[in-house]
């Protein structure tokens, strides 16, 4: 058993013997939502978010811990002369489908296999993944071919990650573990600043840190 389902389980465990105490469970922090895996079945019951507007006016959601840790974030990276806002975070089954087809129109399927998940499997779906956007200048950057062309910003986004207690989910060079392709602009909220940036520091993916890796088709023996 891992660590934080360990962890997890000795505080229900405790809060069991505890009179009065409420039965409502946390969400876990450190859930794996990727191609194998699509977002648990108790999700939407345990899960608690907030709504933002951005500065394009569009209507964000988040969960409450990942938007006040985001705030911090965004307070921090403003001190250094940086500016970012949300495009996107929690996503219903639906708004993903409705981003594979509008995506699919746009750039064909090859990038959306690359850059969007199947409806029901992306991290989107738990309210702890946010598409940060950049703006320079005064001006909204939200395009993901025009995000790219900043590579100086983005490295000093990711740099304050860990503190704050979020991570790069799809990183350069580690497509075959995530699925995807690089995206500089996708965070994910694992709440512990310590995990995250032990993940930071080390340069791995959440399924390696959770020890999933993805089962590889082994071919067949020759003979
Ligand atoms: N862009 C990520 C993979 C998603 O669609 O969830
Ligand atoms: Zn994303």
């Amino acid at each position: 058993m891992k660590k934080h389902t360990i962890t997890m389980a000795a505080g229900m465990l405790v809060c069991m013997l505890l009179a009065g105490c409420s039965a409502k469970k946390g969400i876990d922090y450190l859930a794996l939502v990727n191609k194998e895996n699509a977002l648990p079945a108790d999700w939407e019951e345990t899960v608690e978010t907030v709504h933002m507007t951005n500065s394009l006016g569009d209507d964000v959601e988040v969960e409450k811990a990942a938007y006040d840790a985001y705030l911090k974030l965004k307070e921090d990276l403003e001190a250094d002369g940086v500016y970012v806002d949300l495009d996107s975070a929690r996503r219903s089954v639906e708004a993903q489908q409705e981003i594979v087809d509008s995506f699919t129109e746009k750039y064909g399927e090859d990038y959306v296999k690359r850059y969007v998940a199947v409806p029901g499997y992306s991290e989107h779906h738990t309210g702890l993944a946010l598409d940060l956007y950049l703006v320079i200048d005064g001006r909204d950057v939200y395009l993901n071919e025009d995000m790219v062309e900043y590579p100086e910003i983005w490295a000093k986004i990711h740099e304050k990650l860990g503190k704050y207690g979020f991570i790069l989910r799809y990183l350069e060079g580690k497509e075959a573990i995530t699925g995807y392709s690089y995206e500089p602009w996708h965070i994910r909220y694992v709440n512990d600043p310590k995990i995250a940036s032990e993940i930071m520091e080390k340069g791995i993916t959440l399924e390696e840190y959770l020890d999933k890796l993805p089962q590889t088709d082994v071919a067949p023996p020759q003979d």
